[in-house]
C-alpha cells in the first residue's frame, strides 16, 4: 500500500522525477503526472489500465502559465473561465505542438482545468509544468472521492497519495467545448447545465464516436450489479436480505435498513453529489448480490448524478 500524507514537498519531488502522485481536487481525486513528460503520461495509462484512445485533462493553477501550450482562447470561453476557474469545469482549447499527442489521443484540442483545491493549487503553483490527471481509479470503475478510496484501488501501484480530505463536490468536472458559436457539453459534471447559460447543447453519447469516454455507456461501475428503480418482478430471484440500496431521501420499504444508504436525508442534490461515489464504494464492499438505486430530482447536480447512475447500471 502506498503512503498517504499531506507532504507537499514530497509530492513535488516525485513529480519532478516523472513519478505519479494522487492529488485531491474538489471533484474527485486525480492520478497526476507531468503532462509534458511522455514517461510520466505512459505510466498514467499503465496504472489505470486505460486505453490510449482516451485523452487526459491537464491541470494548471493559471491559464497564463500555459500560454505556450494553447492557441487563442475565444472571448466566450474566457468569460466562462473567469466564472468557473478555479472550479469543476474543464474546457477544450486548441493545442500547440508542445502538448504530447498521448495527452489528446490525436485531437487538436486539449482539455484544461484549474481545480479549486487549496493544497493542489499550491502544488501546481510550485511546478513549471501542468499535471495530467485522470480520475484515480482503474478504468471503468467508480471514481475516488477520498484518499482511502485511491489507496484501496491503486495503492500498490503509486508511491504517494496527497491527502486533501473528502472531495467537496464529489462529481467529475463538467467538460465543455466552444464550437460553431455555442457551448457543447461533452460530460455532465460539477457545474450544473443550467448555470452555463442559454447557448448550450448537450452531446448525447454515440458508441461509434465517444466524444469524451466519460460518456461511454458503461462507466463508473461497481463490481456488484446495479439496477435502477426495478419492478417487484425484477427482484423475485433475489434474497431481500442480500440487496443493497442507494436512495435519494427516503429508505426503501422492503429492504433491511442496514443495507441502505441515503444520499441526502434533507433532499439536497449537492449533498447527494458529495456522497454518490463514496456510497457506491461502500455498497460495493458489502456482502450482497445486487444494488438497487433510484433517480434523484433531475435538476442542478441531479442531472449529472442521474447520468452517472445510468452509466453504472447493468
Ligand atoms: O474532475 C475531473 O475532471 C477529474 C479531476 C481529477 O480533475 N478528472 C477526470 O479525468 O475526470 P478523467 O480522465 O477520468 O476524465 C476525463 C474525460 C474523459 O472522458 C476524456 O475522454 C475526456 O475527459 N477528455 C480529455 N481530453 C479530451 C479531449 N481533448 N477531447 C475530448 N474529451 C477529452
Ligand atoms: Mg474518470
Amino acid at each position: 500500500m502506498s503512503v498517504i500524507g499531506s507532504d507537499l514537498q514530497k509530492a513535488i519531488d516525485l513529480l519532478l522525477k516523472d513519478e505519479l502522485v494522487a492529488i485531491p481536487t474538489e471533484t474527485v481525486y486525480g492520478l497526476a503526472g507531468n503532462a509534458l513528460s511522455e514517461v510520466a503520461i505512459t505510466k498514467i495509462f499503465e496504472v489505470k489500465n486505460r486505453p490510449f484512445f482516451d485523452p487526459l485533462i491537464i491541470h494548471t493553477n493559471d491559464l497564463g502559465k500555459i500560454s505556450a501550450l494553447i492557441k487563442n482562447i475565444p472571448d466566450e470561453v474566457k468569460a466562462l473561465a473567469a466564472q468557473y476557474m478555479p472550479g469543476p469545469l474543464t474546457i477544450l482549447l486548441e493545442k500547440t505542438d508542445l502538448i504530447p499527442e498521448l495527452i489528446t489521443a490525436g485531437s487538436n484540442k486539449v482539455a484544461v482545468r484549474i481545480p479549486a483545491h487549496p493544497l493542489t493549487l499550491k502544488l501546481l503553483a510550485a511546478l513549471d509544468f501542468p499535471l495530467a490527471a485522470p480520475s484515480a481509479n482503474p478504468f471503468g470503475y467508480i471514481s475516488p472521492t477520498t484518499a482511502e478510496h485511491v489507496n484501496a484501488q491503486l495503492g500498490e501501484k503509486i508511491s504517494y497519495i496527497l491527502d486533501g480530505g473528502p472531495c467537496t463536490v464529489g462529481l467529475e468536472s463538467t467538460i465543455v467545448e466552444w464550437r460553431e458559436d455555442h457551448f457543447h457539453v461533452l460530460r455532465k459534471g460539477g457545474v450544473p447545465l443550467e448555470q452555463l447559460g442559454e447557448n448550450v447543447t448537450f452531446e448525447e453519447h454515440s458508441t461509434s464516436n465517444p466524444l469524451a469516454p466519460g460518456m461511454l455507456k458503461s462507466h463508473y461501475s461497481p463490481r456488484i450489479p446495479l439496477i435502477i428503480e426495478p419492478s417487484l418482478e425484477d427482484l423475485e430471484e433475489y434474497n431481500i436480505e442480500r440487496i443493497g440500496v442507494l436512495t435519494f431521501q427516503h429508505p426503501h420499504k422492503m429492504i433491511p435498513l442496514e443495507n441502505q444508504l441515503i444520499l441526502s436525508k434533507t433532499g439536497d442534490v449537492n449533498e447527494a453529489a458529495r456522497h454518490l461515489f463514496s456510497y457506491m464504494h461502500e455498497l460495493d464492499e458489502m456482502d450482497i448480490d445486487l444494488i438497487i438505486a433510484e433517480y434523484v430530482p433531475d435538476e442542478g447536480l441531479g442531472k449529472a448524478i442521474n447520468d452517472k447512475l445510468k452509466r453504472a447500471a447493468i
